[in-house]
């Protein structure tokens, strides 16, 4: 009997399930055409890869809608795609967007630097605070958006205030669930009206397609697709079936994720030359009550400060045998970054200390090695401090 509702793992790997036919392929073939017959006299829809509706395009937007338990969805060919495309379609010249403080740095200098020549202006405020997001509003305020968990102190945001406030003032609520995946965290469950995610990161999982999307209401998507169609930025259908084929595999990795990010913080801990450990499993988080309610996994990153400051770190960086000194996150091999050279490297050292982010603070990526060897691989790299 089919499943009437399938889980994570299943849609993530089936997508909608339907029985196929004697001789089908049982992948969806990547379809390399960028054009696709039309009926004359104009009876058929224009199927053109720009405008996202490719086998492939739709085949992965609808999966990735149904994981978010989303009306529908789109892919763009970035997250930071993703995330101007969504702001745009909600919000008109003269609107006035309430943002976290605390979000990636391409979105702040997408917001600071571009959002101005739409005559679209901006607050910041501090997520944790409720009475911040009503005190910033403003008679032109349309939206608000944040970022959970965030980067890099993994501070998990709780939706629950701040969708009341959207609710009661009639504003869109955005949200960028790229460090969760909705294996963890689906905000539309949560009252979000529009997910944003960069596939480039768990989605795909890989580190080799570099991708975003965005989910929510079907109008909402209707208007992305209209954007995205006249601005260009869509998914190519060869990224399209990569980032699938990762996709399938998205509960699996993120499981295994979860529970290797839970084992290095722990492990952490414990370490004489370990200053600070950031993950939103322990205890010690300042969000660890919130994201035991709200998430289902704390993920696999973590934050560390290590002894030394910045020449600590170094020294750290350049004894990690199994870790690969990397920007970016969520692959299946484990990556370390550190926040000052990337992220946050637009901030003085003071600036960053005041977030939270003194130097010596390396980020890690868990991938799926053997939670052992990642351990090992930092042990090593601690001992030569
Ligand atoms: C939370 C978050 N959102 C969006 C982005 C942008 O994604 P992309 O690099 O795919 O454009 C990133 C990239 O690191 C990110 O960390």
């Amino acid at each position: 009997m089919t499943p009437l509702r399938p889980g994570r793992s299943t849609v993530a790997v089936h997508g909608h399930l339907s029985r196929p036919r004697a001789g089908e392929p049982v992948v969806l073939p990547v379809h390399q055409s960028t054009t696709y017959v039309q009926e004359v006299g104009g009876g058929s829809e224009v199927r053109y890869e720009r405008y996202g509706n490719t086998p492939n395009q739709l085949a992965l937007a609808r999966k990735y809608a149904a994981l978010e338990g989303a009306e529908a969805a789109i892919f763009l060919s970035s997250g930071m795609a993703a995330t101007a495309m969504a702001h745009l379609a909600v919000l008109r010249p003269g609107d006035h967007l309430i943002a976290s403080q605390f979000i990636y740095g391409g979105t702040r200098k997408l917001f600071d630097e571009e959002f101005g020549r739409f005559g679209i202006s901006l607050s910041y405020i501090d997520p944790s605070q409720p009475r911040a997001w009503r005190k910033a509003l403003k008679k032109n305020t349309r939206a608000v958006f944040f970022e959970s968990p965030t980067n890099p102190n993994m501070r998990v945001v709780d939706p629950a205030p701040i969708a009341s406030i959207a609710k009661e003032y009639g504003l869109a609520l955005l949200v960028d669930s790229t460090f969760a995946s909705p294996i963890n965290f689906r905000p539309i469950e949560h009252g979000a009206d529009v997910v944003i995610t960069s596939g480039t990161k768990y989605l795909n999982g890989h580190s080799d397609v570099t991708a975003g999307a965005v989910a929510g209401t079907q109008s909402l998507v209707d208007e992305v697709v209209r954007l995205a169609r006249t601005w260009g930025p869509i998914l190519d259908s060869h990224s399209a079936w990569l980032l699938d084929r990762g996709l399938k595999t998205l509960a699996l990795r993120v499981a295994r994720q979860n529970s290797t990010g839970l084992a290095v913080a722990t492990w952490a801990t414990g370490q004489r030359k370990v200053q600070e450990v950031h993950y939103p499993g322990l205890a010690t988080h300042p969000d660890h009550a919130i994201a035991a309610r709200i998430l289902d996994g704390f993920g696999g990153m973590v934050g560390l400060v290590v002894d030394g400051g910045a020449a600590g770190a170094e020294r750290f960086l350049r004894r990690l045998r199994v870790f690969t000194h990397a920007p970016s996150l969520a692959g299946v091999e484990s990556l370390v970054s550190e926040p000052r050279l990337t992220s946050h490297a637009s901030l003085t050292p003071e600036q960053r200390a005041a977030q939270g982010i003194p130097d010596g603070y390396v980020r890690l990526s868990c991938g799926v090695e053997d939670a052992e060897d990642l351990i090992a691989d930092l042990k090593q790299a601690l001992d030569g401090l």
